[in-house]
């Protein structure tokens, strides 16, 4: 029997890329499609480097139908993994009709394009902010939904459309795996996270201010109702989640059915955790003032993983310090990113 073909879309990408080598290591064909929008083809390259494999790879928009066409034809994809997606939050409230097309229009195309090829089983990255504010921690998948920017509302509605077409067709069989912050690097120093411009997340600006290319961090904030007063999050190692993906996969192909689940340790840590964190790993100081709360940030957010463990094997492994080592080597590694 050949092994399951397995289309990743915005596959150079941080989570994609990570998932492409893991996906490998378990046994499937991998084929990967990006527009590098947002990702350098430079990482096509260093993949060769750390798998065996010479990643099989097409450049096209995931929201051009015949191009999407054109990779289906002739092959038998068994599953999608649809990552591709504009993802910051602060600049999808600036950019909505931008985030609403983008994010919106290639799911659209992609399960329009699965369905004519007779493929029905997809992994859809969702995220945490699918929560909102939540009401309680730690948050289980059956909490309330609600958004508080365009990108989120964009994962959301995502998820309402494969709920309907799941209604529609029952021979679907959908993955929705909701991250909760992932982080770190793969630990060749490879590939990571690669932000073209200030990072907007915490942990790459972290290491670029350990790394000496910014001055001092900015806090958001440190009168959140919190053990000390800065934000609390559920930070998961980017390689844990590549595994979160292979045994969601295993479970669709499987034929278990569609399933919903936390992509998080259930463990949270504060910004200043973090930040210590980073100067045992690196050895630099991280210098950092204490600034207002930025809009729309809230106290508190982790995961309550059980579902994820019990349904699919799957748990968070890595350790904030592992987190921490391993970001730092890829950020020393790649003072410039993939690009230097
Ligand atoms: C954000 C997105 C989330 C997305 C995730 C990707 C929102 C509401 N959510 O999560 O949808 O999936 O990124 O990882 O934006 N912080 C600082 N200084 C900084 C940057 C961050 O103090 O320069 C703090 C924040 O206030 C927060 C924590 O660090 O308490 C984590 O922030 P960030 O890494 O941006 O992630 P989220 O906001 O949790």
């Amino acid at each position: 029997m050949t092994n399951p073909t397995i289309l990743l879309t915005g596959a150079t990408g941080y989570i994609a890329s990570h998932t492409w080598l893991a996906l490998q290591a378990a046994g499937f064909n991998v084929i990967g499609v990006d527009n590098f929008s947002n990702s350098s083809p430079e990482v096509l390259s260093r993949l060769e480097r750390i798998g065996t494999l010479r990643p099989e790879f097409v450049q096209a928009d995931v929201c051009d139908a015949s191009a999407l066409d054109a990779v289906f034809a002739g092959r038998r994809i068994a599953a999608v993994v649809h990552f591709a997606a504009h993802k910051a939050v602060g600049e999808s409230t600036v950019r909505p009709l931008a985030y609403y097309a983008n994010n919106l229009g290639s799911l659209l195309n992609v399960c329009q394009t699965m369905q004519r090829h007779c493929c029905k089983t997809l992994v859809f990255s969702s995220s945490a902010t699918v929560y909102g504010k939540p009401e309680r921690l730690p948050i289980r998948e059956d909490a309330a939904l609600a958004t508080t920017s365009p990108y989120g509302a964009t994962k959301l509605m995502g998820e309402n459309i494969l709920r309907d077409l799941e209604k529609a067709d029952p021979t679907w069989a959908i993955g929705y795996l909701r991250y909760f912050n992932p982080v770190g690097a793969h630990e060749s120093g490879l590939i990571g996270e690669d932000p073209r411009d200030t990072p907007n997340n915490l942990m790459p600006y972290v290491s670029q201010v350990a790394m000496g290319k910014r001055a001092r961090l900015q806090i958001f904030g440190n009168d959140y109702d919190t053990p000390d007063g800065t934000g609390v999050r559920d930070y998961i190692h980017v390689l844990d989640l590549a595994d979160g993906h292979v045994a969601a996969l295993r479970y669709l192909l499987d034929g278990k059915g569609s399933i919903t689940a936390n992509l998080g340790r259930g463990r949270g840590h504060s910004v200043l955790e973090l930040v210590r964190a980073f100067e045992r790993a690196s050895g630099c100081s991280v210098p950092f003032d204490i600034v207002s709360r930025r809009p729309g940030d809230i106290d508190a957010c982790y995961a309550d993983p059980t579902l994820a463990r019990l349904a699919l094997g799957w748990q968070g492994l890595r350790d904030l310090d592992a987190m921490c080592v391993d970001t730092w080597r890829w950020q020393r590694l790649n003072p410039n990113g993939m690009a230097g």
